[in-house]
């Protein structure tokens, strides 16, 4: 699985022109192999524009990021992103939605009817295969979109605030089955989120950016064994990440 350099990269929209926004600040991170780092900072930091630069969306104005030591250029299926708005095709049916990357590759009917059956199964979603996005609430229409990304199966996993508009009990079962995925995968993720609890339960890093200009301000090891289970949310260790990062967020 591949790993993520970040190297001095720094971006403002609208550069050289009246009214450019320096957004994130000379930022330099290392998303090893395999691991699951999360994001977190206030609102209008730079998050998601870090994530969409990972996805290949547009390009730093200075520095640049690598992937395997190849620079980050455009979209590629190996990087999948969760968008923080949910993205799923109004005019195709959950099943339909969840399959989509395998078909536009060619996949035969067998194999996408397999994909349908595991990634619904997977994000909670039997029994609204054949259902439109229309006729689904916002947390199954943000499962609808995070089961087309991983039935993808792109090598890095890009997430933003993906579990944002759940509810704690769906959240929660989300969090452990997203991490079983992980574990049995080991993808390369990087988790964009505000909630830090989800943060910690989730990652063995956790980077912490300052207000808008993103900077790294802090980065958290998470050494909490794995698997990771409910209890551990209540442990000491737990607890005290939780307290010293809540200190570092601007309230
Ligand atoms: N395409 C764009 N053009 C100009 N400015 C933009 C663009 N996209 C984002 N911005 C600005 O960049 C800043 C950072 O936006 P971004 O969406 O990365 O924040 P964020 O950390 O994800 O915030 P949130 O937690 O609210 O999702 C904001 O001030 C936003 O207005
Ligand atoms: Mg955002």
């Amino acid at each position: 699985m591949p790993e993520i350099l970040v190297d001095n990269l720094t971006h403002t929209f609208g550069k050289g022109e009246p009214g450019a926004l320096t957004v994130l600040d000379k930022i330099n991170l290392t998303f090893e192999s395999g691991s699951f780092n999360s994001i977190i900072g206030t609102s209008g930091c730079g998050k998601s524009t870090l994530l969409k630069m990972m996805a290949g969306l547009f390009t730093p104005s200075d520095g640049q990021m690598t992937l395997d030591g190849e620079v980050i250029e455009g979209t590629d299926r190996r990087r999948g992103m969760v968008f923080q708005q949910d993205a799923v095709f109004p005019w195709m049916t959950v099943a339909k939605n969840i399959s989509y990357g395998p078909r536009l590759r060619g996949a035969s009917k067998a194999e996408q009817s397999e994909i349908e059956a595991k990634w619904t199964e997977m994000v909670g979603l039997r029994g609204f295969e054949d259902r439109w996005p229309r006729e689904l609430s916002g947390g199954m229409r943000k499962r609808v979109d995070i089961g087309r990304v991983y039935a993808n199966d792109p090598d890095v996993l890009l997430m933003d605030e993906p579990f944002g508009a759940l509810d704690a009990q769906t959240k929660e079962r989300m969090q452990s089955d997203l991490l079983t995925t992980w574990q049995k995968s080991k993808k390369t993720v990087v988790f964009v989120t505000h909630d830090i609890e989800e943060a910690i339960f989730l990652s063995d890093k956790i980077i912490v950016l300052s207000s808008r200009p993103g900077r790294v301000h802090h980065i958290e090891e998470v050494s909490l064994p794995r698997p990771r289970n409910d209890e551990m949310r209540l442990t000491e260790e737990f607890l005290a990440i939780k307290r010293r990062l809540w200190g570092m967020l601007d309230h």
